[in-house]
């Protein structure tokens, strides 16, 4: 266990941050007099662990949950902050009853979830993921069978991507879609127009306003889907059988939001059956025990739900948390 002492003050209020916190935020911490643990406790040791430690603040991204029961059993917590967006792993109304503060990131990160949508998307194309599993074993056997096996790749500029959830990250992929030269369509829950501004080096950024269209028209109209709404109550996907049924044949879905939002069943018939050509997912049902079936289809890019993770929007986030953190103790 590391455990960072600030030197500066008694009584210390003490942090736990169980999935880790990057550099910037724990020095802002250490500095304004906070005592900043920064390794990992197991979910089934973490009540215990946070009594024993007298611990005041737990920080935690979407490994740890911070479910009614260790709230329950540590009436010592005083802040729960989450270093991201999604707060599906924590009961957030339930902390709040309890007079406890919830904080969390949710600009930090847009621009890195948006860059690994768009790797995904580029990747697919020209089915790097599956051309990357077969060159280290067939590269030298079968190299032309390979070169034909992909052969047939699409380019994405003039192509739709709809965009289902048009908050912060929705807006940072259209931004880059639309500088790629693709169509734009995006549904979001509440219609709305909103700005995209493009930078190109020196000049003055285009400003380009989107309004949002139907879900419907996203459905059927799209080359490309990608979601990026919270996880749906109950665990409820926004992607079925009947939406899949419903899109262009040969589309392409990203999904780097929450496990499930596509759902994992519908999706894998819908790629054995050539309507899907092929699907990106940042996450999955049952993290971090993903369905072996996902893994292994040739037709779906993958990656560990790191959309989140560069170290610009890790920077991003400690500093943020420390602020917000520094901020609600200032006169305590
Ligand atoms: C988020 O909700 O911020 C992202 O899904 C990232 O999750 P992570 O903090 O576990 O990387």
């Amino acid at each position: 266990m590391s455990c960072q002492i600030s030197v500066k003050k008694e009584g210390n209020m003490k942090i736990l941050a169980n999935d880790g916190l990057a550099e910037e935020g724990v020095k802002a911490l250490l500095n304004a007099g906070f005592i900043v643990i920064t390794e990992k406790v197991e979910q089934t040791n973490l009540a215990d662990y946070i009594n024993e430690e007298n611990v005041d603040i737990i920080l935690v991204r979407s490994a740890t949950k911070v479910r009614k029961e260790l709230i329950d059993a540590c009436s010592g917590i005083k802040l729960i902050g989450r270093g991201g967006v999604g707060m599906d792993n924590i009961d957030v109304e339930y902390a709040i009853s309890k007079g406890i503060k919830v904080i969390n990131t949710p600009a930090a990160s847009s621009q890195s979830v948006a860059e690994l949508v768009m790797a995904h998307l580029f990747g697919l194309c020209r089915f790097l993921h599956d051309s990357n599993r077969e060159m280290p074993s067939k590269g030298i056997s079968d190299f032309d069978a390979l070169k034909k096996k992909y052969a047939k790749g699409i380019e994405l500029r003039g192509k739709t991507i709809g965009i289902i959830g048009f908050g912060r990250i929705g807006q940072a992929v259209a931004k880059y879609a639309l500088g790629i030269g693709m169509k734009v369509l995006a549904f979001d829950a509440k219609s709305m127009t909103k700005e995209i501004y493009l930078e190109f080096a020196e000049s003055s950024p285009v400003k380009i306003p989107l309004s949002t269209v139907t879900f419907n028209e996203i459905i059927t109209e799209s080359d490309f889907i990608s979601i990026h709404t919270p996880a749906q109550s109950g665990g409820l996907a926004v992607i079925g059988e009947k939406e899949i049924s419903q899109m262009k044949n040969g589309v392409i879905l990203i999904n780097a939001s929450r496990g499930g939002i596509i759902d994992e069943k519908a999706l894998i018939a819908g790629l054995d059956s050539g309507k899907i050509a092929g699907a990106a997912l940042d996450v999955f049902d049952n993290e971090p025990n993903p369905d072996p079936l996902l893994l292994k289809h040739p037709k779906i890019s993958l990656t560990p739900h790191t959309g989140a993770a560069t170290e610009e929007a890790q920077d991003r986030v400690s500093g943020e948390l420390a602020s917000l953190i520094i901020e609600s103790f200032q006169e305590a």
